[in-house]
């Protein structure tokens, strides 16, 4: 059968394609640490649970309002007012099947064929295909020389005529790079002159570590509120990855035509997982803190175990549960990340994401979403296959 070229071109994330090997050989028997989890290794707290459960014995199994339930919708507007300040209306909301759903409408909504986006490289792996998919041009700019921090002057160099908007993703997957308040508005300033939209995806903005604090550019003042499209989301925050609840706030013209868009495709988001996510966004916020405490102590762990690794070089993560090391001194041996993913899955039984999916061919990703004596078990397996 002919695959369409828009489809035919999408790569396979290479998240899940790391996921399936070391899934097959688990299946064998085989003893896998898998470093490779996208997703909070902790259960969804009990009281969201319940209010799920609540949810479907009361018979709320049906269509919902396409763009989300009026009740999530306030609740969204009361959690954007506590945790950015901003006050927004409901018709700055639209949900969606998970944030990645919420980007996928944004963009597909604001992007014209041949209108090229920033993006700050390393970066999340679905940026550029979903900017592919909706006709437009990923305008990559490489930050690896930079500490992983982009820069005003290299983001003023990048912009054309037919530059529409940027992504910041801040605390950011891969590199758990979060970027302070006068560095975002540094950007903001180039915005501004240039007339850009924003796109900022805040998704891990609750898992950010001592010294470090989230901004959002959203934030900085009225006129970037206005020009900012915040991508927020349950997945991290509330470890609801499996529940596809995500949203994005925003201009409310631009709103109500990706809610247009949505209804013709997904319509509304699962209605018990909306009535969940009341729940997670209004009831008690203190398991958030304790996931972020417990993340806090095993990037310590690995970040003082893969300094120990001879040829790994780490800019230690400020957020997320990533951290990022180039192993370039080791590129002489497997060639590419990837060689060297597949090496350490097959000699130590260890599963890391190549770099080459987040734009970076010198880096390795790995999680920290699993327990400590996993790390620990896992990067000893990894330093003693490279000696
Ligand atoms: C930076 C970033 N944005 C968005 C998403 C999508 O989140 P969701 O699971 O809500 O679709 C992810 C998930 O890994 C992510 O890492």
């Amino acid at each position: 059968m002919k695959i369409s070229t828009t489809v035919s071109s999408i790569p396979t994330s290479p998240t899940l394609a790391v996921t399936s090997k070391a899934k097959a050989l688990k299946a064998q028997g085989k003893n896998v640490i898998g470093f490779g989890a996208g997703e909070p290794d902790f259960d969804t707290p009990e009281h969201i649970k319940q209010a799920a459960i609540r949810a479907l014995e009361n018979g709320f199994t049906k269509y919902t309002p396409v763009g989300g339930m009026v009740e999530l919708k306030d609740a969204i507007v009361y959690r954007t007012s506590e945790d950015y300040g901003i006050e927004i209306t409901p018709e700055n909301v639209v949900v969606s099947c998970g944030a990645k759903h919420s980007l996928f409408n944004l963009l597909l909504t604001i992007l014209s064929p041949g209108d090229e986006v920033i993006c700050p490289s390393p970066y999340w792996v679905s940026y550029p295909p979903i900017i592919r998919i909706a006709g437009a041009v990923p305008v990559i700019i490489d930050t690896t020389e930079n500490n992983m921090r982009l820069e005003a002057a290299q983001l003023k160099e990048s912009i054309t005529k037919r530059t529409r908007a940027i992504i910041i993703n801040s605390p950011c997957n891969p590199t758990g790079t979060t970027y302070t308040r006068k560095e975002l508005e540094k950007i903001a300033e180039v915005c501004l002159e240039n007339d850009l939209m924003i796109i900022s995806d805040d998704i891990y903005h609750k898992i950010v570590y001592s010294g470090s604090e989230f901004s959002s550019i959203a934030t900085l003042s009225r006129e970037l509120t206005e020009r900012t499209f915040i991508i927020q989301g349950v997945s991290k925050t509330y470890a609801m990855t499996g529940w596809r609840i995500g949203y994005c706030i925003g201009n409310a013209e631009v709103i109500s035509a990706m809610t247009r868009l949505q209804s013709q495709s997904t319509s509304n988001p699962t209605s018990f997982a909306q009535a969940a996510s009341i729940e997670a966004l209004k009831g008690p916020q203190d398991t958030v803190e304790d996931m972020r405490k417990t993340f806090e102590k095993r990037k310590a762990i690995m970040v003082s175990m893969l300094s120990d690794i001879p040829g790994f070089e780490l800019i230690e993560p400020q957020g997320t549960f990533y951290c990022f090391p180039s192993v370039k001194a080791h590129l002489d041996r497997f060639k590419t990340t990837s060689g060297l993913a597949d090496f350490l899955l097959e000699k130590a039984l260890v599963a890391v994401v190549p770099g080459e999916g987040f734009g970076s061919p010198d880096h390795i990703r790995l999680s920290f979403a699993l327990h400590d004596e996993n790390i620990v078990d896992g990067l000893n397996r990894i330093k003693q296959a490279l000696s």
